[in-house]
């Protein structure tokens, strides 16, 4: 987590994963994983947060990321507040520091911000007294994602390290690849990234994977099959010659996932675009699919980055 100090008080945001260290990303999954199971066998509402204020500023739309850390929040007792643009003056002509600087005004403890911009939330956590946590900016990071990602996997599989991880589609709009490259190949798993080449991004190489254009070769003995959507908000002009063709080339189906090691645990973002870059029957095998329950973790990642981001505020204020 990178730190800053203002005058007032030094704060902690959650911006991307890089620079974050194995201890670093240790201690969130395994904080994480006690809200998991807290989640599970209790589930009750619990007072750690109680007098914080976070406030979701989602400039681009959002169902999984938005809900989970609105309830995440609730979870843990802050007061949560929802702000996205319909609803705000950026709608009338205000720019995003504006924006940014009124909400400061109104002194929450955490900004949680998700924008089309790749460096808006590292911009607003220069300008803003509080924690800043990027829920998402432009093709560059979704750390929560990544974290969320990571919690799934080693819970099912025991660990990051030495597994084989293949994730595949449109990299080079992804934010989600890139976190998700970061924070696994840190943790000493191997990645493999799988798309055509007009979807990779030009650096891709500088990025410690091993590169494949085709599904087969790449999907190969690989413990996790990791899909993408195609990101067409992101594209301009035209990338693949057409959906049919993208989804007999990169779709998983049974067949291309036959190449996979036979436990390998299929993963999914989302929102799913089924037929595009998954098969319906794959993406709802239950064996075989991870999806539901990264949903179910990214409520107990983004309740563990809360209570860590705000730890040092709240014994401050004396919120604890
Ligand atoms: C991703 C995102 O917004 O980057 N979704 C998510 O956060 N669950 C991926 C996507 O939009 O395809």
């Amino acid at each position: 987590m990178a730190s800053k100090t203002t005058d007032t008080a030094p704060n902690q945001h959650l911006l991307t994963i890089e620079g974050l260290s194995v201890s670093n990303i240790t201690k969130l999954l395994d904080l994480a994983d006690s809200y998991a199971t807290h989640n599970r066998d209790i589930g009750t509402k619990q007072s750690l947060l109680s007098g914080c204020t976070q406030i979701n500023l989602f400039f681009e739309s959002s169902t999984r990321t938005r809900t989970s850390f609105e309830l995440a929040g609730k979870r843990l007792g802050a007061d949560t507040i929802n702000m996205s643009v319909e609803g705000s003056a950026i709608k009338k002509g205000e720019t995003l520091i504006d924006t940014a600087m009124t909400l400061n005004a109104m002194q929450p403890d955490v900004l949680v911000v998700r924008h089309p911009e790749s460096g808006a939330a590292a911009l607003l956590a220069q300008k803003v007294d509080c924690s800043v946590i990027n829920a998402g900016d432009g093709t560059h990071a979704h750390p929560t994602q990544a974290l969320l990602d990571a919690l799934t996997i080693r819970r099912r599989k025991g660990q990051l390290q030495g597994l084989v991880v293949a994730i595949c589609g449109d990299i080079l709009n992804s934010r989600v690849a890139r976190s998700n490259i970061q924070l696994l190949t840190t943790m000493g798993a191997q990645v493999r990234v799988i798309a055509p080449p007009t979807l990779l991004p030009a650096s891709v190489d500088r990025l410690g994977v091993e590169l494949h254009h085709d599904m087969r070769l790449g999907l190969n003995n690989c413990d996790i099959v990791m899909m993408l959507r195609l990101q067409t908000e992101r594209m301009h002009g035209t990338f693949v010659p057409s959906v049919r063709e993208y989804y007999h080339f990169y779709g998983l189906d049974y067949d291309k996932l036959s190449s996979a090691k036979s436990d390998a645990l299929i993963m999914h973002p989302g929102p799913m675009n089924r037929g595009v870059e998954i098969d319906t029957a794959v993406a709802d095998d239950i064996d075989r699919s991870l999806i539901r329950e990264q949903v179910e973790m990214g409520v107990a990642v983004r309740m563990a980055c809360l209570d860590l981001l705000t730890r040092e505020s709240r014994t401050q204020d004396g919120k604890q």
